[in-house]
């Protein structure tokens, strides 16, 4: 995920659009850092962790869902499919699903090129006769598919409630260049976060074990790292906070007393109680979901879910456009 580029004295430089995010994010009203910049290589490891924790339930319930609906997910989707799948895939569903629905070929999308390539490779040895085929790209604009899936029937693959981090007139965006990207009669598997009480919401954000808040703080340390920061991190602490209006999770950083600060010469001064917005966890109910969906150019045809509803998977289709009802 890390994108670094080697300059001519050989020295590390940082990314320029995180340099623009940062400074342009650090300047506005409500300060704000794109959530994409979370996870560097740190990040990701952290992330990894947080998917283990006790009050992190979305990744189980999610495996669960996979594991226990499989086979009625496999009827509802028939074999023979193309699996385009939107993220790289390095996780435990993946293979899930794959064992479930024994699909065609699999086509992993990633904008980060090594991340894609590794778990390519690590998915083409447990699937020696399932045709591999990584595409290096940024899904969030219609993508062209490679050749040898062109005739196939697809199946785009979206798990994790990686959709709720985005605001929804962006998550609209993307579901349309999705059905774009996958055309007419396609289906798509995708996990949402279903809404549920506070009290299980904000835990599973603000962990016991402050691995969440390391996650977020690690932000802090990367912008210091890469930027040439000066931010004093001992004097931010992680907030996990409940946007009922928005039904969204919100990560901020909170200054703890007033702090000054440059990065890269430019200057900064944060008061005390002041924050950071670092990343939004949408939540969607039962019809929210569906809506959003509908809104994006998918209908809804068939959900799964886990026992306690706390987690979604849906199935759309890319049913051709038309005028009358
Ligand atoms: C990777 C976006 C699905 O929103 O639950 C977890 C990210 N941030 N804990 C989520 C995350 C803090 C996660 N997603």
């Amino acid at each position: 995920m890390e994108k670094r580029a080697i300059d001519d004295s050989d020295t590390i430089t940082a990314d320029p659009a995180f340099r623009a995010d940062v400074l342009d994010g650090l300047t506005a009203p409500q300060r704000a850092v794109p959530a994409r910049w979370l996870y560097d290589r740190r990040g990701s490891e952290l992330f990894e962790a947080i998917t283990d924790l006790p009050e992190y339930y979305p990744t189980r319930t999610e495996t669960r869902i996979l594991t226990e609906s499989g086979a009625d997910i496999a009827a509802k989707v028939g074999r023979g499919r193309a699996v385009v799948e939107f993220g790289s895939g390095s996780s435990a569903k993946t293979p899930l699903l794959l064992r479930a629905i024994t699909p065609a070929a699999y086509v992993p999308i990633d904008i980060s090129g090594d991340f894609l390539r590794d778990a390519a490779a690590a998915l083409a040895q447990d699937f020696p006769d399932l045709p591999v085929i990584p595409v290096e790209a940024d899904f969030m604009e219609p993508i062209a598919l490679p050749e040898a899936i062109r005739g196939l029937p697809k199946l785009g693959f979206f798990p994790g409630s990686t959709i709720g981090n985005l605001v929804p007139r962006t998550s609209v965006d993307l579901l349309r260049a999705m059905r774009e990207s996958l055309g007419d009669d396609a289906l798509l598997l995708i996990g949402m976060d279903r809404v549920k009480s506070e009290d299980v919401l904000v835990p599973a954000y603000d962990d016991a074990a402050g691995i969440t808040a390391a996650f977020n703080l690690n932000l802090l340390d990367r912008i210091n790292r890469e930027l040439g920061g000066t931010i004093p991190v001992d004097a931010f602490r992680h907030r996990a906070i409940w946007n009922e209006t928005l039904t969204r999770i919100e990560m901020h950083l909170e200054a703890t007393r007033d702090v000054d600060f440059a990065i890269d010469g430019h200057a900064f001064q944060m008061a005390a109680g002041e924050t950071i917005h670092t990343e939004n966890s949408h939540k969607y109910g039962p019809r929210d979901a569906r809506m959003l969906l509908l809104a994006g150019e998918w209908t809804p045809v068939a959900e799964w879910t886990d026992p306690d509803d706390r987690f979604a998977l849906l199935l759309a289709e890319a049913r051709p456009r038309r005028k009358a009802p």
